[in-house]
């Protein structure tokens, strides 16, 4: 099968009802980037960076996959295919897709302050201070604050560098090293991006440009995609 490679980012599931990070409206309108995801933000007040994600976790909890997470799902019975996702959501997960890479982290876990091996799953929405490792430190979101290395970025970059097809959604391509994952892919792989926006691109050459929400967006790059079986 031909190996789909997916980018996405949070307008993939503003359908869902989860606010994007920079569209009107939208969640960094409401709060200062370094008070709530920075390491420095944790320091300095660890109940608010706790608060802040409990509130995204509940949200999260409380909306379900919409019909652009269901596409990608959908197209796993024709394509080899790996969400590289910038959202710290499971809706992915929740529509079906096997195969997701969280390059920014997840809502759902969280992690040690003294050994960041030390991962455990979130249950319910509730992440308290005097949460603790099996070492005894504060457990802290498993979330890649701005200011720390991406791990998975290399993991993603090898995906990116034997896509087949390429398809970006929902993302304004500010955020590095996410956005610089469309420069592993081969020049002469089929590039698609879906977005209502205009995301930044320094370059637009043989890239098909679907301005529309995700969900209607991904339904055209689907009829697109017959083109490339067998
Ligand atoms: P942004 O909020 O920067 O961009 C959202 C993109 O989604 C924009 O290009 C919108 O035009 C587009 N959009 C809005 N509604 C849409 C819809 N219904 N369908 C498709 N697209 C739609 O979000 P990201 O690019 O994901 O990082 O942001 C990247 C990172 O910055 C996030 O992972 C987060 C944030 O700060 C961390 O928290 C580490």
């Amino acid at each position: 099968m031909k190996k789909l490679v997916v980018l996405s980012g949070a307008g993939i599931s503003a359908e869902s009802g989860i606010p994007t990070f920079r569209d009107a409206g939208g969640l960094w309108e409401g709060y200062r980037v370094e008070d709530v995801a920075t390491p420095d933000a944790w320091r300095k007040d660890r109940a608010l960076v706790l608060d802040f994600y409990n509130e995204r976790r509940k949200k999260a909890l409380s909306v379900e996959p919409n019909r652009g997470h269901e596409i990608l799902a959908e197209l796993e019975s024709r394509f080899d295919v790996t969400i590289v996702t910038q959202n710290v959501d499971n809706l992915h997960e929740r529509a079906g897709s096997s195969h997701v890479i969280h390059l920014h982290g997840s809502l759902f876990e969280s992690r040690s302050t003294v050994d960041e091996n030390l991962v455990y799953p979130i249950k319910g929405w509730e992440l308290k201070l005097g949460d603790k490792c099996e070492k005894g430190s504060q457990l802290r979101p498993n979330i890649v604050w701005f200011g720390e290395m991406v791990p998975k970025m290399e993991e993603a970059a090898a995906y990116a560098q034997d896509a087949d097809i390429f398809i970006v959604v929902g993302t304004s391509m500010v955020v590095y090293p996410a956005a610089g994952l469309i420069e592993y892919v081969r020049r002469e792989v089929p590039k698609f991006i879906v977005d209502p926006g205009s995301p930044e691109f320094r370059d637009a050459r043989d890239i098909v440009f679907i301005r529309e929400k995700a969900s209607t967006g991904l339904e055209k790059v689907r009829e697109e995609l017959h083109k490339f079986l067998g």
